[in-house]
């Protein structure tokens, strides 16, 4: 099987992993808009190998293995495709015009499938107008870790590309659950409010962020607590899902708490710009009511 992954992003480098190591997978073409962005990707999974290498956790002849399956480039590569897995920013116009350029100019395999990493938008939503169907495959962050892969039909998607998608989930060494189209699906729908709710019991004043996170990991056996993953998976896509479950329901218990957005506007995004409800300056992880 020959796999595109559009978007060479946390997300889109983990899911390459995932499918560079697993051996029905022949070729994993990682794509970005830019050369230097999807090479960027495919040296942020050496450098996660080099270190599972060094720790003694794989052999250096399996780590070449997986990444020598790795082509970078622009999405002009996935030619012969036999699944895509979208995975470019959350944002409606642009997943709409990547999957219509790969079906009407780059993609030549008509039985291949295209799907979407999308975390909480309309599947029918971004498959409208195409001639090809969108199914979601929604994997978690870190892809290569997490065992969920949430399987989304649109009202287009065909039961035997629900049945398919589902299978080279389960041969990636994942779970697929089925899940019928609703912003959020079933984890962000339960996840992001808990994550918006610990914004707001910090804006309230109600504990500090290293007590928020305590409690909950202590508490609930959570591995992570809902500020320090609200970084993890980045505040900006966490306010991004919260805004569509407010926009799709118009139901005030997902409103987004005013401290997310002011962080997002101020370029607090968590880990990946180096701060948010923690500072990850010169690698540390300090909480920011702390400092
Ligand atoms: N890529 C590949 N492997 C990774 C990794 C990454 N980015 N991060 C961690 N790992 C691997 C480590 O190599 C390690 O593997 P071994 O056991 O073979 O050595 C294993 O994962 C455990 O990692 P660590 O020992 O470094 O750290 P940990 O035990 O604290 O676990 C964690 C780290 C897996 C991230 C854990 O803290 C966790 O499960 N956190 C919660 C993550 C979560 O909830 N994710 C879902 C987010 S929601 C989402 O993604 C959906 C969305 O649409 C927003």
């Amino acid at each position: 099987m020959k796999v595109g992954i559009i978007g060479a992003g946390t997300m889109g480098s983990g899911i390459a992993q995932t499918f560079a190591q697993c051996d029905a997978v022949e070729t994993v073409y990682l794509c970005d808009i830019k050369q230097e962005f999807a090479d960027g990707g495919k040296a942020k999974i050496q450098k996660g190998l080099d270190k599972r290498v060094a720790k003694g956790k794989m052999d250096q002849a399996a780590a070449d293995k997986l990444i020598g399956k790795i082509q970078t480039g622009l999405n002009g590569i996935c030619t012969d495709a036999d699944l895509i897995v979208e995975a470019a920013l959350e944002v409606m116009d642009i997943k709409k015009a990547c999957f219509k350029d790969l079906q009407d100019n780059i993609v030549k395999n008509p039985d291949c499938i295209f799907a979407s990493n999308t975390s909480s938008l309309s599947i029918t939503e971004i498959g409208a107008g195409l001639a090809k169907p969108i199914i979601g495959m929604h994997f978690f962050n870190p892809a290569p870790v997490m065992k969920l892969v949430e399987v989304i039909a649109g009202i287009n998607t065909p039961a035997e590309t629900v049945e398919k998608v589902k299978d080279i989930a389960v041969q990636l060494g994942k779970t697929p659950v089925q899940v019928n189209e609703a912003a959020g699906f079933v984890v962000n729908r339960i996840l992001v409010p808990m994550i918006n709710e610990g914004i707001f019991v910090y804006s309230e004043g109600i504990a500090d962020i290293e007590g928020i996170d305590t409690a909950m990991k202590l508490g609930c056996n959570h591995p992570m607590g809902p500020l320090e993953l609200g970084d993890y998976i980045g505040l900006d896509i966490v306010l991004a899902i919260m805004d569509v479950l407010y926009k799709e329901t118009g139901d005030s218990k997902y409103r987004a708490c005013p401290l997310l957005r002011k962080m997002v506007r101020g370029k607090k995004l968590g880990c990946k710009t180096g701060i948010g409800f923690y500072d990850y300056s010169n690698g540390g992880k300090v909480p920011v009511d702390k400092k």
